[in-house]
């Protein structure tokens, strides 16, 4: 695997490697990602080995520019043009019908198909300079931390892929929203760095659903859903040596507090969650503790992604032990 850190060479060292059928991977604005030519079914079938993906979960579909997107999806709906004006390109993916020429394969024998335009340069200049979409799952084995930087590819996928392009951290650190438009009225399949909140600015309804797959964090997190300060409480009541996840506002809480970033500021939180869970994992604690995020906003997202890597989640009624 090569590791290039100049990523204007790198773009076209990229666009080579991928045009050859090989796999490489890039920063996105969300989180790190995985390209490989969408319409060449080695590769396709190489990215789902290597990530260990089920055949059945798709891969999304990266697009240089909305003037792609007759390459991969059909019959766009309205509304699909209203969220392109206002969130592309950047972080929010869309399922579509999808195109006959899209491989069965790549999109889990579904016929549909997800997409985005990326709002990261590195990503664009690759498709540009092949003219083609690529493949943009988050560059991990299935079920684990997303990566946010080089290193956390490496530390995933050392030897599996063929080029990795080391151009500084992901922006915003945790995955895109996702949006199905195939069935009405529309649904948020994935809660992500877009709140929902932002897309019903557009006038548009969403039926929102939690985040279904678990992340895997190799120990034990227990997460207090419930109102802050009562979540506080019964941590402080618990928690001893034990590390607590919480904000710089609650550090002073606890023995061994993992602060995520500011409360008043959720994006400094969204950058940090999957760098503190991998720090974490590698300290192999047996259980950690994790406040909750009420916050609406981007608040949902980190709760989501909270949520699914909880081993248990501890609610007003569960019974205290
Ligand atoms: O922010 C992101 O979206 C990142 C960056 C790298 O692009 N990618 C990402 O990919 O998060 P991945 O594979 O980790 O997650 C994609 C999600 C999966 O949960 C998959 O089930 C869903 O998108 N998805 C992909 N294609 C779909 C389709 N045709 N219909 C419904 N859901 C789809
Ligand atoms: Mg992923």
């Amino acid at each position: 695997m090569r590791i290039l850190k100049d990523c204007n060479m790198g773009v076209k060292e990229a666009a080579e490697v991928i045009k050859e059928g090989g796999i490489v991977s890039f920063p996105t604005e969300t989180v790190y990602g995985l390209g490989a030519d969408v319409f060449n079914r080695k590769a396709v079938e190489r990215v789902f080995s290597v990530k260990r993906r089920d055949p059945s979960n798709p891969l999304i579909v990266l697009i240089p520019s909305v003037d792609h997107l007759e390459r991969v999806a059909l019959d766009p709906p309205e509304i699909f043009w209203k969220l392109v004006e206002e969130f592309w390109p950047g972080p929010l993916t869309i399922v579509l019908k999808k195109r006959e020429g899209v491989f069965n394969e790549l999109t889990g024998k579904w016929p549909f198909v997800a997409v985005r335009v990326p709002g990261h340069p590195v990503p664009i200049a690759i498709m540009k300079e092949l003219d083609s979409p690529i493949t943009g799952p988050s560059a991990n084995i299935s079920g684990r931390i997303s990566p946010i930087s080089a290193s956390d590819v490496i530390s995933e996928l050392n030897g599996l892929i063929d080029l990795l392009l080391d151009c500084g951290d992901s922006y915003f650190g945790i995955e895109s929203t996702i949006v199905d438009l195939t069935i009405s009225p529309a649904r948020v399949t994935r809660e992500g760095i877009i709140p929902v909140d932002e897309l019903r600015k557009t006038g548009l309804d969403f039926i929102v659903e939690e985040r279904g797959k678990k992340i895997d964090l190799g120990f034990k997190l227990i997460l207090y859903d419930m109102d802050l300060k009562r979540a506080r409480e019964e941590i402080s009541k618990v928690a001893g040596n034990k590390p607590v996840i919480t904000t710089e506002d609650g550090a002073h809480l606890y023995k061994v507090p993992v602060i995520l970033g500011r409360r008043d500021n959720l994006h400094t939180v969204a950058k940090s969650i999957y760098r503190v869970f991998r720090i974490l994992r590698d300290l192999n604690p047996e259980v950690v503790l994790a406040e909750p995020f009420n916050e609406p906003g981007i608040g949902r997202a980190i709760m989501g992604i909270l949520k699914a890597a909880s081993w248990r989640v501890v609610n007003e009624n569960s019974r205290s032990s």
